[in-house]
């Protein structure tokens, strides 16, 4: 445990000097490693997460295929709400469906508060397991209430979510409940998940950069405030990350994380700069990128490296998700990269 506090990652998120620059790859987990596809069949990924021993060794086969500094737990951000009982699956090559999506005040019970000794005690075994196995950190992380809520409103995956900001901007009083219930949700979750063994968390506000800066400050950022204010007592390292966020970075930096992720569309000393020099930052390689031939990838790597030119605080990863037909060599020769031209 305390030889994990002087690990790559846990000393980037701190802004320490590093041996070399951490790496690891958001959606690392998942479908673009064979031994995954293999091991998981065809059931709900939800399914796959009640399962601790399967959950252990899906969060385990890129650490020991790639080398990556940290681990992300296997789960998803609409598990704490199938576990009060809100009623949402995961349908593969869609993602989160609501049966009966949030449409008013009626529907704030549904969303009761987490009791995750009680309500996810696969999650707590799986975390115990992992923490007993690995010898990098593990990411815990939860959804942030303007993504998750963004799926409960709509149903599904959205492109406009034109029902959340109806909601959000029409009846701000119903939205401001929803949210509350949703950070206290995402709050029980994660430090349920750093309780269990957790090193380090993440919260995932993917969808934000749907909305202005306006929207975000007023009807957002006090939700995830929240989210961050509530873990501070537990000393791990806190990340944010959202997709598409490059007008929102300064903003995002206000919701209290120790780290902030950019996406691949914004350069990343730029961002780092947005987002303040004294928070970490983590990304950006394009996960469209690794699909192209090596000397590609290699050069669009080196970029990212160039931009940040040493500074410590950085931790390598893609600008979003490793999309399902990369190739998994390709992910293992980016690791090895990175760790030789960082190396001091
Ligand atoms: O390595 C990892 O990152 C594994 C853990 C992980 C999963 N989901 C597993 C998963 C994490 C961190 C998530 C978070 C998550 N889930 C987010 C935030 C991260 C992001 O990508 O922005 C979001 C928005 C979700 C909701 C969700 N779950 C979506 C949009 C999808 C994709 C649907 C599809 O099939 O394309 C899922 C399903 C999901 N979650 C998969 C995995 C490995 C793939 C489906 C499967 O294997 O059945």
């Amino acid at each position: 445990m305390s030889d994990l506090q002087d690990s790559p990652f846990l000393r980037a998120c701190r802004r320490e000097p590093v041996p070399h620059t951490p790496v690891w790859f958001m959606r690392q987990a998942g479908r673009s490693l064979p031994e995954y596809r293999e091991l998981r069949g065809t059931g709900s990924i939800l399914d796959a997460i009640h399962t601790p021993d399967l959950a252990t060794e899906i969060t385990l086969q890129p650490v020991r295929r790639h080398g990556v500094d940290a681990a992300v737990l296997f789960s998803d951000i609409v598990v704490p709400l199938q576990a009060v009982g809100f009623g949402v699956d995961v349908v593969p090559g869609t993602g989160p469906v609501v049966e009966e999506p949030f449409a008013g005040t009626a529907d704030l019970p549904r969303l009761r508060p987490l009791e995750a000794e009680a309500d996810i005690p696969y999650v707590l075994e799986t975390v115990r397991n992992l923490v007993t196995e690995l010898e990098v950190p593990l990411i815990g992380f939860a959804g942030a209430p303007f993504t998750v809520a963004s799926y409960l409103i709509e149903g599904r995956p959205s492109r406009t979510y034109a029902k959340t900001k109806a909601m959000m901007l029409g009846e701000p009083a119903l939205w401001g409940a929803l949210i509350d219930r949703l950070a206290d949700l995402a709050l029980a979750f994660i430090r349920a998940q750093v309780e269990a063994g957790a090193t380090a968390v993440q919260l995932f506000d993917s969808w934000a950069g749907a909305l202005t800066p306006e929207q975000y400050a007023a009807h957002v950022l006090p939700a995830s405030q929240k989210v961050f204010a509530g873990l501070a007592d537990l000393g791990v390292p806190r990340v944010h990350f959202g997709v598409g966020t490059g007008e929102l970075l300064g903003l995002f930096a206000e919701a209290g994380a120790d780290v902030v992720g950019v996406d691949w569309r914004v350069p990343i000393d730029a961002g780092w700069e947005r987002i303040g020099l004294d928070k970490g930052v983590q990304g950006n390689l394009d996960p469209a990128a690794c699909l192209a031939p090596w000397p590609a990838v290699e050069h669009e790597v080196l970029g990212v490296l160039d931009r940040i030119g040493g500074r410590p605080g950085h931790i390598f990863n893609l600008g979003h998700g490793v999309l399902p037909e990369t190739d998994p060599t390709v992910l293992t020769r980016i690791v090895e990269l990175v760790h030789e031209r960082t190396a001091s």
